[in-house]
């Protein structure tokens, strides 16, 4: 099996919009292909069940039927930092379970697990661990999402040199052009010279996933 997990230089960045695109991509070409959300700050409590916008996107592009708990098992109401949500309602977030949660998946057979980070590559877990142990500790091929603004050139450098310093391997990245940004071209053609890995799409703004499917390089990674 293999587990590709998506992070990117910031929250907002397009993690779950290229997420979404990627799982079409794969599950079109008859892919079985699991998901997981391993931790989401901002949901909804419907029927008792807090319920993420990410997850919930993510749970129906997938085909190993999954449940939105087996695709998401941590999730807090509240929008912000997720081991501050956890603090204010009196529990931690456990690396063992974000870990455990993941092992289950494989026996859904998957043929690639599609994971979503949250926000960027160091997200706090509390007690000094991060999210990155658990992709360190799974060893996923990570895949990084520049969103592309002013400033995106160290943003997306920076996130490249840490995850290679965690040991990882960064596969692809991918430039999100959802907004206007001057000189956008220079500046993905500058971050073609600076990263040593090849970029899987250039997506602007499209609301239409089919259609943003379609321009994926899906080569360097199946
Ligand atoms: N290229 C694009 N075209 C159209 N809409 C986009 C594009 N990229 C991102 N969006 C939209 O921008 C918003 C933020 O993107 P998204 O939710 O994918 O970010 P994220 O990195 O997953 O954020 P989070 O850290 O909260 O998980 C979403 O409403 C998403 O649909
Ligand atoms: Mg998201």
């Amino acid at each position: 099996m293999s587990t590709f997990f998506i992070t990117a230089t910031d929250t907002d960045a397009g993690k779950t919009y290229f997420a979404r695109i990627l799982v079409r991509a794969l599950v079109n070409r008859d892919k079985k292909i699991a998901v997981y959300k391993p931790i989401s700050a901002g949901c909804q409590l419907i029927d008792g069940v807090l319920i993420n916008e990410d997850a919930e996107y993510l749970t129906v592009e997938a085909n190993c039927g999954q449940t939105i708990t087996q695709v998401n098992p941590i999730a807090f109401l509240e929008p912000i930092a997720p081991h501050i949500a956890a603090n204010i309602n009196n529990t931690v977030i456990s690396l063992n379970d974000i870990e455990q949660n993941f092992l289950q998946l494989s026996k859904l057979s998957p043929e690639i697990t599609i994971i979503e980070g949250a926000g960027g590559w160091r997200l706090p877990l509390g007690s000094g661990l991060y999210l990155s142990d658990f992709v360190k500790s799974v060893k996923a091929k990570v895949i990084l999402v520049v969103n592309m603004k002013l400033g995106c050139l160290n943003h997306a450098i920076l996130s490249y040199e840490a995850i290679i310093a965690d040991g990882l391997e960064c596969v692809a990245w991918v430039a999100n052009c959802q907004k206007k940004m001057p000189f956008i071209e220079e500046n993905i053609a500058e971050l073609e010279t600076l990263l040593p890995i090849p970029k899987l799409a250039t997506l602007y703004f499209e609301p239409d996933i089919d259609k943003a499917a379609k321009s994926i390089e899906l080569s360097p990674l199946i």
